[in-house]
């Protein structure tokens, strides 16, 4: 098996000086591996995330870690769009041009909920949030002339479609497999269609798997949910005709934010969009359902709708 690439390595001999990159969910995870490569190379962070404290705490380590970095800190709570309508204008305050938005924060197999603005917890913390985010930083990107948005999306998008007829789970019982699954769907349609619609503007749009990464994102699971996650995907690897025992496979932060920095950065996909991305490689492992160019442009229409509704 070839080793992984770290998000360091992607940017390994890059100067990303004059580069603004914006990241949800900095304050964690894969976000915060992906603001210390991007900030290694010289870009401004552009740090967003709901917790203060947690944020101030990165923007430290940060500074710590990469001497000179130049880093701005947001607040950012996606499940309030009254928030990500301030922190799209505080963005704009900071920066005029944003060359990269990395739609990174997100939530797993919450219980069920709803947000401020009545989306259920999950996609309207992945999905229908970052759909307003990105919608209100349009200017900045096209500002780039080239700017990337890169929507964190997941394998685990083949546990659930998006119900248009009950996006929010009001009609059926909530299932947070399958709720997780519809909103990573999103993230894969919402970037499909964004390509389409923001190319002519220099924006092009990417989805990404990250792996499977030992990070904070498994908070909400027990250990039920993890046996019950190890038959899915054994049941999903044998209809593949690749039979596997379930295990799961963890890598690092450090490792599993590499696609979603090679999404942001590598020439290798410029004048490209559109894309699936895992393993700093195009995927096709997309989910029939998700990669269709009518229910992309419908979810957008939808969104549209919801988000200007609240
Ligand atoms: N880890 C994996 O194996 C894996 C696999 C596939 C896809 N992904 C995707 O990768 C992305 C990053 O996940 P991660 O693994 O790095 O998880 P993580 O360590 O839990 O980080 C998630 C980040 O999102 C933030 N966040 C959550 N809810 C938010 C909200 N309402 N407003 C603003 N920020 C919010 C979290 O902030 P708080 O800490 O304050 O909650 C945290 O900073 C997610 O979109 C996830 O679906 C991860």
């Amino acid at each position: 098996m070839t080793e992984r690439r770290s998000a360091q390595q992607v940017v390994d001999g890059m100067d990303l000086s004059g580069k603004a990159c914006v990241i949800t969910g900095a304050s964690s995870g894969l976000g915060r591996e992906s603001a210390r490569a991007l900030a290694t190379a010289g870009a401004h962070v552009v740090a967003a995330a709901r917790n203060p404290d947690a944020l101030a705490q990165t923007a430290g380590w940060l500074a710590a870690e990469v001497p000179g970095a130049r880093i701005s800190t947001v607040p950012l709570d996606l499940t309030a769009l009254s928030s990500v309508r301030a922190a799209a204008a505080t963005i704009g305050d900071i920066t005029p041009v944003v060359h990269v938005l990395m739609n990174n924060a997100g939530v797993m197999f919450t219980p069920f909920g709803r947000t401020r603005d009545g989306f259920e917890i999950q996609i309207g913390t992945n999905h229908f949030g970052h759909f307003e985010l990105t919608r209100l930083l349009v200017p900045q990107l096209a500002a780039a002339a080239g700017a990337r948005v890169v929507n964190l999306s997941s394998g685990g998008h083949v546990m659930g479609d998006v119900d248009f007829d009950d996006p929010n789970w009001e009609k059926r019982e909530y299932d947070k497999f399958v709720a997780y699954g519809a909103s990573k769907t999103a993230n894969i349609l919402h970037a499909y269609e964004a390509d389409r619609r923001l190319r002519e503007q220099g924006i092009r749009a990417y989805a990404v798997h990250p792996g499977t990464v030992a990070t904070s994102l498994a908070r909400y699971m027990s250990r039920s949910d993890f046996s019950d996650l190890r038959k899915l995907v054994a049941a999903s690897g044998a209809a593949r005709g690749e039979p596997t025992d379930g295990h799961l496979d963890f890598t690092t932060p450090e490792h599993g934010a590499a696609t979603q920095v090679w999404a942001a950065v590598s020439p290798e996909l410029s004048d490209r969009g559109a894309l699936y991305l895992e393993d700093c490689g195009i995927s096709d492992a997309v989910a029939p359902y998700a990669r269709d160019e009518q229910r992309a442009g419908q979810l957008w229409e939808l969104s549209e709708k919801l988000c200007a509704a609240r």
